[in-house]
């Protein structure tokens, strides 16, 4: 069996320190999955399990929750504060959804939830390259068992294509720039650091830029972290076919994104009225109380569908 799929282990990220996420909307996302006793959940995004606790405490222990994540570091941390009797987790993809009902022995479930993107966890790991402030290598991958770290794709990739990624999966404006420095960069070997290679993003974006509240490298970091780990394809995958085929009648999908380009693909998913009846017109977003406490909840938006 590989290692996606295969129901997960204790290992030695289950003895890592105590995690940092913060799950956010978490009130708002309990009361959009509509949780009773006895329910099938999915959380195909469990990260440090802090949305997941609230669904365990709701659907109780007739209930049964499944969750799934890609990177077992954040497995390790969602096993320590989940209960064992009715959890099961895996390390998978939630877009490999079909196979991990198939290995419970189940036909479909009752809620879905996605909180897309990255744990305040990961980022925090200087060893991943999640944050262009940190001293290790630049990987970027949510699973660092398999495909190719983003500093292999930096020195792989052409000029041309590193501006169409800049610009497709990072949506920047000084993409040409940027690309032309990284690859200038190369002749004489790129940094070993996130943060010698966003210190040369920096460099090719002109100065008044530079000042602007975000700093340059954060939608470069973003492109080639949505390259490495195929965040598009998994999601797009998801959005055409499991979230219907793997849901019961009536049964409701709540997704979380964080940046543009997963929103538009998730809104423009919702709208089909042969498969869902959209339940947010309006995505919800964050009371400003907890984009004070949480940053990162500043750009989150919850959308909510039920299978018709
Ligand atoms: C924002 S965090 C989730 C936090 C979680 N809701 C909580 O409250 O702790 C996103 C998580 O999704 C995981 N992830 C990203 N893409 C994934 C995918 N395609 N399948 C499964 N997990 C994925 C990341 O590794 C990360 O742990």
């Amino acid at each position: 069996m590989s290692s996606e799929g295969s129901p997960d282990r204790p290992g030695a990220a289950g003895r890592q320190r105590q995690a940092k996420h913060l799950p956010v909307l978490l009130h708002e996302t309990i009361e959009q999955l509509d949780l009773r006793a006895g329910l099938t959940v999915v959380d195909g995004t469990v990260g440090a399990g802090g949305h997941s606790s609230r669904i365990v405490e709701r659907i109780g222990p007739d209930g049964l929750l499944i969750g799934l994540d890609r990177d077992p570091m954040m497995l390790a941390h969602a096993r320590r504060v989940l209960p064992q009797d009715n959890v099961h987790l895996h390390h998978s993809s939630y877009s490999r959804l079909p196979d991990i009902l198939q290995l419970e022995n189940l036909t479909a479930v009752d809620r879905i939830l996605l909180d897309l993107g990255l744990s305040s966890d990961q980022l925090e790991d200087a060893g991943r390259g999640f944050s262009f402030h940190a001293d290790g290598p630049l990987d970027l991958r949510f699973d660092t068992t398999t495909g190719e770290p983003a500093s292999e794709l930096l020195g792989r990739l052409s000029k041309d294509e590193l501006t169409e990624l800049f610009q497709t999966s990072g949506e920047e404006r000084f993409a040409a720039r940027i690309a032309t420095a990284l690859a200038a960069a190369r002749s004489s070997g790129l940094p070993e650091t996130a943060a010698g290679i966003a210190d040369i993003i920096r460099s090719a974006v002109p100065p008044a830029s530079r000042q602007q509240h975000r700093d340059p490298a954060t939608r470069v970091f973003q492109a080639l972290r949505i390259a490495v780990n195929e965040e598009l394809v998994h999601l797009q995958n998801t959005l055409s076919q499991v979230l219907y085929q793997t849901l019961t009648e009536g049964g409701r999908a709540v997704v979380i994104t964080f940046h543009s380009l997963e929103d538009r693909l998730v809104k423009a998913a919702f709208r089909d009225k042969n498969r869902w009846q959209d339940l947010t017109p309006r995505p919800i977003t964050a009371r400003p109380a907890e984009i004070r406490l949480n940053p990162r909840s500043r750009t989150a938006k919850i959308r909510v569908v039920q299978k018709t």
